[in-house]
Order: structure tokens, then C-alpha cells, then sequence
């Protein structure tokens, strides 16, 4: 079975999956070079190889490979600085991983709404946060209600596109806040010109099947710190400090990726700008195509961003398309094709309800209208068949 996104039942031959890999490159030699000389686990030359790959791509000093991007978040914040009983803003419109790592940390999430047009964490929202609800105590920020130290952002580059950062640089560095950047969806975008990823202080990558390059599983730390390069490094490596009479100077993880996952990785890498391109043109034909479709909004670019449209991604609107974005789901499930609304918000997260409730009307609203649609970089023919599909239920409904 094909790797998917799983929004119910698996996807059978003939179907179109949601986002699956595309695996056409060098895989098969990297990974049986590991086989063929025994370098399967997470010391090997292509652990150091794809390391240096991703911080070439994406122009940064440093990179440490992880068993996952989770892993890569929760190491990033540790180094950053972030302690138990921190508190840390973070999108609420993502998938609940970064929010997650956060509680891994000991932290506590702050959600923040998206902003409508772009569906992005809200620069404007954060400002006000920080500016109205927090004051500077002795050389910290406090949050003013909860008494909590504020210490880090963590914007999250939802969907394949960049979030506005000048804004959220700016109030960072007046109250000396860790930006922290979730760019697991958004490898190989730009923000201003800039490679999404080094932009913050730190900034976490994801391999995971439905990524845009992937490793099975894996993710990446990138930074230009040295230090927290080294410490994330020792971290993600059971904080071993002497190989040999096994001295561990504090707790550390087992989050290193292995040899294999990273020859993949490495094969990976080597097409990411054909995956890149894949993806526009998906994005563009869509936009082509539903432009005239009364209901249909597609997810549209800043003018300042270079979006990779990682998951193509529209918002339904039930009166004018005559259903929604849930009905719309299971008509094309019928049909065989696959889609998947956004991610519940984390204010509205079960697994958050201990939080205080946040207000966050945007992200309410795209979690109702969202709806992501078949984009594997493989797509192809099978592109007209969602398209036509979409277009003939819109008319039938009239
Ligand atoms: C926004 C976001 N953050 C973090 C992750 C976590 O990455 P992983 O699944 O590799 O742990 C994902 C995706 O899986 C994601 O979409």
C-alpha cells in the first residue's frame, strides 16, 4: 500500500491519494550501500552528507539530523532556552506537533490565530500579545494574567507557505524572544528572498511520508549558532560524553536519524527543486481550473513569498458552492479521490482543553471551509479527473 495521508479508510489501487512520495532518484543504491556495508544505524557518511545537504539548501551554518521533525522541535526549544513553565506562542491553525513539543519541554502553548488572507500565524496578533497582555519584569517578559515567563515564538510555516516574520522578528528582538521556525511543511520556500528555515534563530525540518522530500521518518534541526548546533547535536545523542566509558553529563535522547533514513534523505535532496516545480505547476493548473468555480477559494501567495504549495489546499464555501467542505469530502471519496480538511486548531485541541479558551475566528473558519486536495508530486493525468469532479458537483447542486 501506498504511502497517504490518512483521512479514513486506505487508498485503494485506482484511487487518487491525497500526497503520497515520490520516489524516482537514488534511492535504492544510497540505501543499499548502507546494506552492502553494514552502516544501517545513525552513525554513517550519509547522516553527515544529508546534514550538510539541508544547511547548504537552505543556506544555514549548521544541521542535525533527527528521527523525526517532533524530536527536532523539542530539542530546538530546549536549546533556545525554553524551561518548565515557560510559555511559548505558537499558530493554532497546524498540526498539533510543534504545540506538542512545547509540552515536552515542560512550556505551556500560547495559541495565535492565522491571518485570513494567507491562513498564516497572525504577525498582528503576536505584537499585541506581547505589547498588551505581557509587561517587562526584570529583564523578562511575563505574561501579565498567568505570571509566566514568555520566551520563545514558534511560527508555523503551514502548508508550503511562509509566514509574515519581519513583524515577529522585530517584537522577538526588542523582548529577547527565541524564534523557533516550524518550516516542516515549507521546505524550499522563501519569505522576502530568504529560504524559509533561516530566517529565526533556529528552525526544524520533517521527512515524514507526506513531506515534501521524505526518509521514511526523520527530520532536521538547522541554525547558525554554533553552540546550540553542538548542543542539539549532543542532545539528540543521549548526551554522550565519553564514548568510551559511557558518561552521560545529563539526560539526553535517542532522536538521531539513521544511515538509511538519511540515504534516502540524500536521493531525496537531489530532486527537491524538480518537486518544487511539480508542485507550482499543481498549484497553477488548480488555479486555473477553479478560478471560475462560484464556492471554491484557492489558497493564494503573498506578494512577498515564494510559497512550494506543499498540500493544495481550498476553502469551501457551502452556500455558493451548495455544499461543504465535509459533504464535498465524501463526494470524492465516492469518486476515489482522496482530500482532508485542516487540522482541528489546537485552541479547540481535546488534548489542550486545560488551556485557557482562546479566541481565534480565522482559524474556526478555515478549519470549517478547508479542504486539501490530491497533490502528489506524481500527480499527473489524474489531476483532471479531481478537477472535473469538482467542477460537476459545484453544477449539479445549482
Ligand atoms: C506543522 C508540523 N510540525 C511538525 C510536524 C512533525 O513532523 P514529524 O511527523 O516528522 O514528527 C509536522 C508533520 O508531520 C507538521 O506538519
Amino acid at each position: 500500500m501506498k504511502e497517504h495521508m490518512a483521512s479514513g479508510d486506505p487508498v485503494q489501487a485506482g484511487e487518487v491519494p491525497l500526497c503520497v512520495p515520490e520516489i524516482r532518484g537514488n534511492e535504492w543504491n544510497y540505501i543499499r550501500e548502507c546494506l552492502d556495508t553494514n552502516w544501517v544505524s545513525s552513525a554513517g557518511s550519509f547522516v553527515d552528507r544529508f546534514e550538510s545537504m539541508l544547511a547548504e539548501y537552505v543556506n544555514a551554518k549548521y544541521a542535525v539530523a533527527t528521527i523525526n521533525g517532533t524530536a527536532a522541535l523539542h530539542i530546538a526549544l530546549l536549546v533556545a532556552g525554553v524551561e518548565p513553565d515557560d510559555e511559548v506562542l505558537v499558530s493554532t491553525m497546524t498540526f498539533i506537533a510543534p504545540a506538542n513539543a512545547i509540552r515536552y519541554a515542560g512550556a505551556w502553548p500560547v495559541f495565535v490565530d492565522a491571518e485570513p488572507q494567507y491562513w498564516q500565524m497572525n504577525p498582528q496578533n503576536v505584537v499585541d500579545f506581547v505589547e498588551q497582555d505581557c509587561s517587562w519584569v526584570a529583564g523578562e517578559l511575563r505574561n501579565k494574567t498567568t505570571g509566566r515567563r514568555v520566551k520563545a515564538i514558534v511560527p508555523v510555516h503551514i502548508l508550503g507557505h511562509p509566514v509574515d516574520l519581519d513583524p515577529i522578528q522585530a517584537v522577538a528582538e526588542k523582548y529577547n524572544l527565541s524564534v523557533i521556525e516550524d518550516a516542516t511543511e515549507s521546505l524550499g520556500a522563501k519569505y522576502k528572498g530568504q529560504m524559509v528555515g533561516h530566517l529565526g534563530d533556529i528552525a526544524c525540518f520533517s521527512f515524514n511520508g507526506n513531506k515534501l522530500i521524505t526518509t521514511g521518518g526523520g527530520g532536521m534541526i538547522v541554525t547558525d549558532n554554533e553552540a546550540w548546533a553542538q548542543r542539539a547535536r549532543h542532545l539528540t545523542t543521549q548526551a554522550k560524553d565519553d564514548p568510551i566509558e559511557y558518561i552521560h553529563d545529563e539526560i539526553g535522547y535517542n532522536y538521531r536519524l539513521t544511515n538509511i533514513q538519511a540515504a534516502m534523505g540524500c536521493a531525496q535532496m537531489e530532486l527537491v527543486d524538480d518537486y518544487i516545480e511539480a508542485k507550482r505547476s499543481i498549484a497553477s493548473a488548480y488555479d486555473e481550473i477553479l478560478e471560475g468555480l462560484p464556492g471554491i477559494k484557492s489558497m493564494t501567495q503573498a506578494p512577498w513569498a515564494e510559497s512550494v504549495y506543499w498540500l493544495f489546499t481550498v476553502l469551501v464555501d457551502q452556500a455558493e458552492y451548495g455544499m461543504g467542505s465535509r459533504e464535498l469530502l465524501g463526494k470524492l471519496k465516492d469518486t476515489g479521490i482522496q482530500s482532508r480538511p485542516l487540522w482541528q486548531p489546537m485552541h479547540l485541541s481535546p488534548a489542550y482543553a486545560n488551556l485557557k479558551p482562546a479566541d481565534c475566528p480565522v482559524a474556526n473558519r478555515l478549519y470549517q471551509d478547508g479542504l486539501s486536495l490530491p497533490c502528489s508530486v506524481g500527480l499527473g493525468e489524474s489531476q483532471r479527473l479531481v478537477t472535473d469532479t469538482l467542477n460537476l458537483l459545484g453544477a449539479n447542486k445549482k
